[in-house]
């Protein structure tokens, strides 16, 4: 059984096929029929776009659905999520689509199961590698090729999986990859490149900004004035190449890593990643359940 848990697991040649894949399910509508196909969407952290936009994929591929969440699955009576899928598994459900706040249990749970695949959509400060895959396909819809494509992911770095999912995949491509950080929110784990927001909106072709993620802080606190410091205001993005983009995963705290106004102005392509977000999840499940990735996920060591 296949599973998607880390940008870190696939090729380079892996993730282009994703981007083809949805490029021809967007132009073709070209899907496999998956009549009499199980998807479980387990979603133990709030979602919008993540869980909607995989209900919206399942639905397009003709799955049928179950819902599972923090209210009304057995986790909240102490089940182990490994034992969810396991159960899952066991009543014939081919996929599960996992949000949940602890960083790296897939990677275990996954070596447990024989005919349930797992895709993970987003593991606490881990990953969220179906985002990073349509932001690949948004970049690629304006640029020729990553190579030496000039991106700078900018913000909350340290407790952003989305941040560290694109930056496993941008070098594998051959994208030249920065970053902007506070101090303390930086993570030398991811990279070491960090450069102020006054230089990345000068030189890069995309601008992938971040969410503060409050919610993963130990010890809360904004860093001065943000917006004035880290963040996109009208001044930087006058600054920006004539045909550079904006990305930004969502949700979007406007105002404070991004200047209201610019969320939907020209460069930007925030809600066109989310239209993205369907096609590429589609194309996900597909190359998924067609058994088309190569990384075993036996043997995981934590
Ligand atoms: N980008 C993203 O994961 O958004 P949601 O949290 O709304 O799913």
């Amino acid at each position: 059984m296949q599973h998607l848990l880390s940008m870190n697991h696939l090729t380079k040649q892996e993730i282009e096929n994703f981007i083809k894949t949805a490029r021809t399910i967007e132009c073709d509508r070209g899907t496999l029929p998956m009549e009499q196909t199980f998807a479980s969407n387990i979603f133990l952290e709030p979602s919008t776009r993540t869980k909607n936009s995989f209900y919206i994929a399942e639905r397009r591929l003709g799955m049928d659905i179950l819902d599972l969440n923090g209210v009304d699955s057995s986790v909240t009576k102490g089940e182990t999520l490994e034992d969810t899928l396991k159960t899952l598994e066991a009543l014939g459900v081919q996929l599960a689509v996992v949000r949940q706040p602890e960083t790296g249990i897939l990677q275990q749970a996954a070596q447990g199961l024989s005919s349930l695949s797992i895709i993970n959509a987003g593991d606490g400060t881990g990953e969220h590698p179906t985002q990073s895959l349509l932001d690949l396909y948004t970049i690629s819809k304006e640029f020729p090729s990553f190579e030496n494509l000039r991106v700078t992911i900018a913000g909350d770095i340290k407790h952003s999986r989305v941040a560290r999912s694109n930056a496993y995949a941008l070098e594998k491509l051959g994208a030249k990859v920065s970053f902007v950080a506070p101090v303390p929110w930086r993570d030398e784990s991811i990279s070491t490149d960090y450069i102020t927001m006054d230089e990345a909106c000068v030189q890069s072709d995309v601008v992938m900004l971040l969410r503060i993620q409050h919610e993963r802080h130990v010890i809360g606190g904004q860093q001065g004035d943000y917006l004035q410091e880290f963040g996109l205001t009208k001044q930087r993005e006058q600054r920006m190449k004539d045909d550079a983009i904006i990305l930004h995963p969502a949700p979007v705290n406007r105002g404070v890593e991004i200047e209201s106004s610019l969320v939907e102005c020209r460069k930007s392509r925030i809600f066109d990643q989310m239209a993205n977000g369907v096609v590429m999840r589609m194309a996900i499940i597909q190359t998924l359940l067609k058994g088309e990735l190569a990384y075993e996920y036996k043997n995981y060591q934590q």
